[in-house]
């Protein structure tokens, strides 16, 4: 149980599941004896965990909603541990996309609300038109794209994401 940390994500198409993956192997390579990386979904009890990472792509400004629904239903245990989330979307991957810090920050607000994380992590993702299942979303995305709003590709910050990771180790093994 001391060193048992959680890393938990909710995904759609894949590159949350990739920032988690990279934040565990973060932990463990810096000293966390043990991290378990999961889908939500796949969590049943947190009770083993000396503390919580959880983290959701965003869609439309909002947590997944499997995301919101892991809080609320473990939200008394995650009240009693260390707990950081962080949140994965298109907005900072713009031009200019770091002033819309503040805009994004407030994606996490629901989750603020529900219990306070010791830290907050806001990453740029990626798009991949491929990979939208609805054919609404994949052209309104298309059009973002041709109107210059969104780029297609991987927006991935790994330095930024390492950075965050390790500053969580203190704020984690408290
Ligand atoms: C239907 C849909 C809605 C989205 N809504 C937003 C949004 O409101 N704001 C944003 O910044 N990104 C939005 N995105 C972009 C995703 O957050 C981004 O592609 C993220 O990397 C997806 O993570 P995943 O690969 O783990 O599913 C949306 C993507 C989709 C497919």
């Amino acid at each position: 149980m001391t060193e048992f940390v959680l890393v938990t994500y909710a995904s759609r198409s894949g590159s949350t599941r990739g920032v988690a993956d990279a934040i565990g192997s973060s932990l463990e390579k810096n000293g966390v004896k043990k991290v378990d990386v999961q889908p939500m979904q796949l969590v049943k009890t947190l009770q083993p965990y000396r503390a919580v990472v959880a983290g959701s792509a965003i869609q439309n400004k909002r947590w997944l909603p499997e995301a919101m629904e892991f809080v609320q239903v473990h939200r008394s245990e995650l009240m009693q541990k260390p707990f950081a989330a962080f949140l994965v979307c298109m907005t900072l991957a713009m031009k200019n996309g770091e002033n819309y810090r503040p805009f994004v920050s407030d994606f996490m607000a629901p989750v603020r609300v529900l219990v306070n994380p010791v830290s907050e992590g806001l990453f740029a993702g990626s798009l991949d038109l491929r990979k939208i299942p609805s054919v609404r979303d994949r052209l309104l995305f298309r059009l973002s794209v041709i109107f210059g709003i969104w780029q297609e590709g991987d927006h991935r910050n790994w330095e930024a994401i390492q950075a965050w990771a390790e500053c969580l180790l203190p704020l984690l093994l408290c």
